[in-house]
């Protein structure tokens, strides 16, 4: 059976729940193009912070944020140095800062802006008009492309990922506390499941994933296999 479907694989789940990893690797071994969606909601909420559209307290200017949205321009870059997909904003390479707490402590506040989500979605579905693509986020099977051929939610236990945020963060020389970096995980999947607009949810017909006990090659054989399955490769 030939698939007619654009190749459109969709990887939701709650934070640090190794959406990426399981895209990246999917797009790696498919020859797919790979798309994180969170980067783009970190890179509005950069161009936020940089703008003074969050004042010291934290309180968000929406409206004076909503009328600069277009001036805002992201792309991505493939470094070939480390064979990474790197975040730009207006021409500057922001993959970096797009990862920092101060950014992580607003981004989900930033996401819940019903016209940043309308900006961003566009430019997501025009990346995935001629298929082969994974995309991972929040609502990808449910808002950006509810006709993926693949869906898939991922989930983990709440020690489990937090524990894989912390030692990413340590990684980078972050010295968050695990409690911080928990509770700011927890604070976050909270706002991003309660918000009006697109909040994060499993799409009927995705595929749960829980990895809490899976390694990386056993859930990318996995998905794998689903994918080609379904993709008739
Ligand atoms: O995947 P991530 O942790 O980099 O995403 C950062 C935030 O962006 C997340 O807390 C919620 C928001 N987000 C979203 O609302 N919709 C998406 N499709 C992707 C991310």
């Amino acid at each position: 059976l030939t698939q007619t479907k654009p190749l459109v694989v969709a990887i939701d789940g709650y934070s640090s729940t190794g959406k990426s990893t399981i895209a990246k690797g999917l797009a790696a071994n498919l020859g797919l193009i790979y798309v994180d969606s969170g980067a783009m909601y970190r890179a509005v909420t950069l161009f936020a912070i940089r703008n003074k559209f969050i004042d010291a307290d934290g309180k968000v200017a929406k409206k004076e944020l909503v009328d600069a949205l277009s001036e805002i321009e992201i792309s991505f870059t493939f470094n070939s140095s480390t064979g990474k997909s790197e975040t730009m904003l207006n021409g500057e390479n922001v993959e970096a800062e797009i990862r920092t707490p101060a950014v992580a402590a607003k981004v989900s506040e930033i996401s819940a802006i019903s016209e940043v989500r309308t900006f961003l979605v566009r430019k997501q579905k025009m990346m995935g008009q001629k298929g082969g693509i994974v995309m991972d986020g929040r609502d990808i099977g449910t808002v950006v492309f509810p006709d993926a051929l693949v869906k898939i939610f991922t989930t983990a236990t709440d020690d489990i990922r937090a524990r894989r945020r912390y030692d990413e963060l340590q990684s980078k020389g972050d010295t968050s506390s695990f409690e911080e970096v928990k509770a700011n995980l927890l604070h976050r999947d909270r706002l991003d499941e309660s918000r009006s607009d697109s909040p994060l949810k499993q799409a009927e017909d995705a595929i749960l994933l829980d990895n809490s006990e899976l390694s990386l090659e056993e859930q990318l054989a996995w998905a794998e296999q689903l994918v080609r399955e379904r993709a008739g490769l």
